[in-house]
């Protein structure tokens, strides 16, 4: 189904002047973003490892987008979780002295290992959107309308605030500005550790996990992710967890996850920033995670090869 797209910040509204945003592949969700930017106003470039002018269809408009040309001032990445390191990597040299970058990708463990790389005047931020998009021939359709949660990770970041998130409000919002993403990431985590490996095995659709012989299995893994969550000092309570685990099965029930999309396409999927996380993390703190180790060695050995 197409949604009504609606940006109405067609000029940059905030006190800070409005960046110049470069946009890392051409995933579905970067092209959404990059569209309704473009459509706002902006004139997002695109950063590609083969740079070329991308052209696709944006609800019945046609939309071209040029290669980014460095310095790059801000870019968001939208990357798989194992791919980010090296698109960043490969950014480094390209980006400003105060650039911005915006991550944005299932899984954790990647935050971490980036602040480290960057000058300390640029900036880091997670943001974690419920948006669905499906890339088609040359369209890009926009399949859920969500929302998305912006957090700064730096000092940095902190600084451009205003910019950035006016420019994140209208390539992937509306959106709501946090100080702390962690909760956020912990939520969404224990909802991919569900839904991901368990479509991906059983290749179905989302919807599907609300049959009941799928439910122990859920709650087993559930239990698991919350009793990792709170050792790392972020609780999830387990009943409203799984009212939102049910509450995206449902509203996603007709989509494949993206997990099973990688398996079915024979690529890498996220499973080590998903459940492999959370047995890194059980690790640490001494706690048994049996069905989320079963998931990660079972999704592991069915990717083998693939994309590595
Ligand atoms: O990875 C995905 O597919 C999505 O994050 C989600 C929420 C599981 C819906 O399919």
């Amino acid at each position: 189904m197409l949604l009504p797209d609606t940006c109405p910040v067609a000029s940059n509204t905030s006190a800070q002047p409005a960046l110049s945003w470069s946009i890392v592949g051409h995933g579905a969700i970067g092209l959404l973003a990059a569209s309704r930017l473009q459509l706002a106003g902006y004139k997002p470039g695109l950063w590609l490892r083969q740079p070329a002018p991308v052209n696709i269809q944006f609800q019945q408009q046609p939309l071209q987008f040029l290669p980014a040309v460095p310095p790059l001032s801000a870019v968001l990445v939208p990357v798989k979780s194992y791919a980010v390191l090296e698109a960043v990597t490969t950014l480094l040299p390209h980006l400003t002295s105060d650039a911005q970058l915006v991550l944005s990708h299932n899984g954790m463990g990647n935050i971490e290992q980036v602040l480290p790389l960057l000058a300390p005047q640029q900036g880091l931020w997670f943001l974690t959107t419920t948006h669905g998009a499906l890339k088609q021939a040359q369209s890009i359709l926009h399949t859920g309308l969500g929302q998305s949660v912006l957090a700064p990770l730096n000092r940095a970041a902190q600084a451009h605030s205003g910019a950035v998130s006016a420019a994140m409000d209208c390539a992937l919002g509306p959106v709501a500005l946090t100080e702390d993403i962690q909760p956020f990431l912990w939520q969404k985590l224990a909802i991919n550790a569900v839904i991901n490996p368990l479509t991906a095995l059983h290749n179905c659709h989302n919807g599907e996990l609300a049959q009941p012989q799928y439910q122990q299995h859920i709650s087993a893994i559930l239990h698991e992710v919350c009793q990792v969550a709170a050792a790392a000092g972020y609780a999830l309570h387990y009943e409203v967890t799984l009212e939102r685990i049910h509450a995206v099965i449902q509203s996603t029930a007709a989509n494949f996850s993206s997990m099973q999309q990688d398996i079915v396409h024979q690529r890498r999927t996220e499973i080590e920033a998903i459940n492999g996380y959370i047995v890194a993390q059980a690790a640490r703190f001494k706690l048994a995670v049996p069905h989320n180790a079963q998931l990660l060695h079972l999704l592991l050995q069915l990717q083998q090869g693939y994309g590595r």
